[in-house]
């Protein structure tokens, strides 16, 4: 320092870019902290306010990843698209449990959990000021990806009386013909609901007519209580108008881990796999082998889990059944779609439910205007304690009754 001044360190106000501040906010953060604060009480809560599987994943999988761990080569870069191997292990799971044929260069991009290929897709569709048609409720991921591509949001009320699909006639023509993307999600989060082969053909048939592509989220595919839920790709046309996302998360009880893709448009396809290529060098190479195992290895683990699912269910249901509060069953996923009691916000009722019976649901206004009247219900506990719980919400419904 010639002249001997001090150097101050410069101060400047870091300013973020725009597309941060559009992102939404995290709804649930304040249940989330509600609890942890109970808990912290010494309060015996019981969380079902999230959707984080609470089961390991099956051994043979862990055993895979386990023995590709110790091979130095899976250290490496992955290809920048995945290992072949898994690609071709897609498909040929696509083929056996779907009748879906696919082609394993052109169809189909690995992504880290489909969550990230969900947020991508709009960035790779959507300019500044296009429309999206997204469900209400619905999973907010979706709104997340739109928000960043700058875009707009159209919802597509799902209501009670219509199953949880959206009526695509009741859309306006203009906001119709201006969409560019339009999400779906069977077996839904956060209904419950499912859809019909009827139901994804007159998808298909409404997306070519009004020139909108078609992002499928089937995150819950290998969970039906009743029917096993279809792929929208199985329906004639799928492929010219959409993809369906998939994930290894609830499958296999593998949320951690971070494997999902997406299938279909090959368009679609090469759109994200560039996008990707700037993103990523694709998952660990050994959690790849891995997920091969998982999706051509012995299934019988996808079916003991949603058996698993069905009972939880019924141990919810149970006891607010024999109280005489008939909650309507969930058709998959693993969430139960609940009403809260008349005049009862949905945000109220989580709220009473969590201060006076430590139960953590998830309110439904938080998927969403038309989620409001409902709260979310995990089925992400054991048989006890989901009977446990059940029970304390049947006694909260008559406390509040008798109000
Ligand atoms: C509807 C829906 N789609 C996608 C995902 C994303 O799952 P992942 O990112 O673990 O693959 C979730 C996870 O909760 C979900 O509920």
């Amino acid at each position: 320092m010639s002249n001997g001044e001090i150097n101050m360190p410069v101060q400047f106000h870091i300013q973020p870019a725009k597309r941060l501040g559009r992102l939404p906010s995290q709804f649930f953060a304040k249940l989330t902290q509600q609890a942890a604060r109970r808990i912290a009480m010494g309060h015996d809560v019981i969380n079902l306010g999230q959707g984080n599987p609470d089961l390991p994943t099956p051994s043979h999988i862990v055993s895979a990843l386990q023995e590709a761990i110790e091979d130095p080569s899976t250290h490496r870069y992955s290809p920048f698209r995945g290992i072949p191997e898994l690609r071709e292990a897609i498909c040929a799971h696509y083929a056996r449990e779907y009748g879906v044929d696919l082609d394993p260069e052109q169809e189909v991009a690995i992504l880290f959990g489909g969550k990230a290929g969900l947020v991508e897709i709009s960035q790779c569709l959507l300019e500044p000021g296009d429309i999206a048609l997204v469900p209400d409720p619905g999973y907010p991921d979706y709104w997340s990806g739109i928000a960043l591509a700058g875009a707009q949001m159209e919802v597509m009320p799902l209501l009670e009386d219509h199953q949880f699909l959206p009526d695509f006639y009741e859309i306006p023509k203009d906001v119709r013909r201006a969409a560019k993307l339009m999400f779906l999600n069977y077996p839904n989060n956060p209904t419950g609901a499912t859809a019909n082969e009827e139901f994804f053909q007159s998808a298909v048939a409404f997306a070519k007519e009004s020139e909108l592509v078609i992002a499928h989220d089937f995150a819950y595919g290998a969970i039906g209580f009743l029917d096993r839920p279809i792929s929208f790709l199985q329906i004639a046309g799928a492929k010219d108008v959409g993809v369906e996302f998939y994930t290894l998360s609830k499958s296999y009880n593998m949320a951690g881990w971070r494997v999902g893709f997406v299938l279909g448009n090959a368009r679609v396809i090469s759109m994200i796999n560039e996008l990707q290529d700037h993103l990523f060098v694709s998952l660990f190479p050994a959690v790849q082998r891995a997920a091969i195992v998982a999706l051509n290895g012995d299934q019988s683990c996808v079916k003991q889990l949603v058996q698993t699912y069905a009972k939880r269910q019924q141990a919810l249901l149970a006891p607010l059944d024999d109280m005489g509060y008939s909650v309507k069953q969930s058709k998959g996923s693993f969430f139960v779609w609940m009403k809260t009691p008349q005049g009862i916000s949905s945000e109220q009722f989580s709220t009473f439910l969590l201060e006076h019976y430590d139960v953590v649901v998830a309110p439904g206004i938080g998927f969403g205007a038309r989620g409001e009247g409902y709260v979310r219900i995990a089925l992400l506990e054991t048989e006890q304690r989901l009977r446990e719980a059940g029970s304390r919400i049947a006694r909260a419904l008559n406390e509040l009754k008798a109000l």
